[in-house]
């Protein structure tokens, strides 16, 4: 786990996210708040739906433009919401790597895997084509593809899984970036590969100091490299705090059943998995009150009229949740 605490890199506060549609305006990030700061990994839980890559996408500007996006983004301490085009393009370039499940959906059949990672080296680093492909091959070398040479000579469909996933993680960080971006990056990937991949994310986050914001379904991925975990629901983030309380102590009774029916790593076919009842809502049928009320074991009265807000930092805890009848403290 990484124990920086370094400077501010994403800060995002009351943060809502509508996207204007044929079935009108829909609600898809409200009044978020969370940061990640460098050498830190927030990792973001919730079922389908729930606004997990909308809010990256937010914060990195990469939402279309039927989106209309109020609250306040700041990158390294500049606020970017209301920036130019050319600002982001230039932030999305240079500062964020992302990462995406599919590993060949961000690879090009036709051009071998190294000549795809030094051209990201002429176009932003001009440099020649010989030092280009060096850099690539140094690269690949970095985030553990045996016999970096000859690979970086071949075309993604001669690559395994693994290893393609390797060289999309080299091309999200081949210009340094200081927040990396993962969204489900293990997800496609067998359970050993998954842990190996994983393990790479992590020791490049340590050696580049990177801010890292991952989305996962895998409750073990999060255990595994967060050190803090953002819970999201219906577009609200319910619950969020540092790893170790929000998986040993969950307070919002969605987080205790999401925990409960989440994939362990490397986990057997055996092992069955407790389903929540009832389904995630949609976002133009959002219920009032708490978003979870009527799937809520611990429903009151008070939860289907008055939304419950998140506590930030109440009696300085870093652990918030936004519930009107929470589990108890373990
Ligand atoms: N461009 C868009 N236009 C309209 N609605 C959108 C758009 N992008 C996302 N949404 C809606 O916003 C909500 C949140 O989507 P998001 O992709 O963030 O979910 P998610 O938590 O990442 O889910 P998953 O686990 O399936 O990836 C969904 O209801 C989705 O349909
Ligand atoms: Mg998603």
């Amino acid at each position: 786990m990484s124990q920086s605490n370094g400077k501010p890199i994403v800060e995002v506060s009351n943060l809502d996210v509508f996207f204007n549609t044929t079935q009108g305006k829909l609600h898809a990030i409200r009044s978020a708040n969370w940061s990640v700061s460098q050498g830190e990994t927030l990792v973001i839980l919730g079922e389908s739906g729930a606004g997990k890559s909308v809010s990256v996408h937010a914060a990195t500007g990469l939402l279309p433009g039927t989106a209309e996006i109020t609250g306040s983004i700041k990158f390294e301490g500049e606020e970017i919401l209301g920036g130019s085009e050319e600002t982001l393009r230039q932030l999305r370039a240079e500062k964020i790597g992302v990462i995406f499940q599919d590993p060949l959906a961000s690879l090009d059949p036709c051009f071998k895997v190294g000549a795809q990672i030094a051209e990201i080296f002429t176009v932003h680093r001009g440099m020649s084509k010989s030092e280009a492909w060096a850099e690539a091959v140094k690269l690949l070398d970095s985030v553990q593809i045996p016999d970096p040479e000859r690979r970086a000579n071949q075309f993604s469909h001669q690559l395994s899984g693994g290893q393609r996933q390797r060289v999309v993680i080299a091309m999200a960080i081949a210009l340094s970036p200081t927040l990396l971006i993962a969204d489900e990056p293990t997800t496609a990937l067998d359970a050993s590969v998954q842990v190996a991949v994983l393990e790479l994310i992590k020791k490049l986050r340590n050696e580049r100091k990177m801010a890292v914001v991952l989305i996962t379904h895998n409750i073990g991925v999060a255990a595994s490299i967060a050190d803090r975990i953002a819970i999201m629901y219906g577009g609200r983030i319910v619950e969020i705090g540092d790893t170790k309380e929000v998986l040993q102590s969950p307070r919002h009774p969605y987080t205790q059943a999401l925990l409960a029916s989440m994939p362990k790593i490397g986990a057997g076919a055996s092992k069955r998995l407790v389903t929540i009842t009832g389904t995630p809502p949609s976002l133009a049928t959002i219920p009032g009150g708490c978003a979870f009320h009527p799937r809520c074991t611990r429903a009151i009265a008070k939860c289907s009229d008055v939304v419950p807000e998140i506590e930030l930092n109440k009696n300085g805890s870093l652990h918030s949740f936004a519930c009107h009848n929470p589990e108890e403290a373990n």
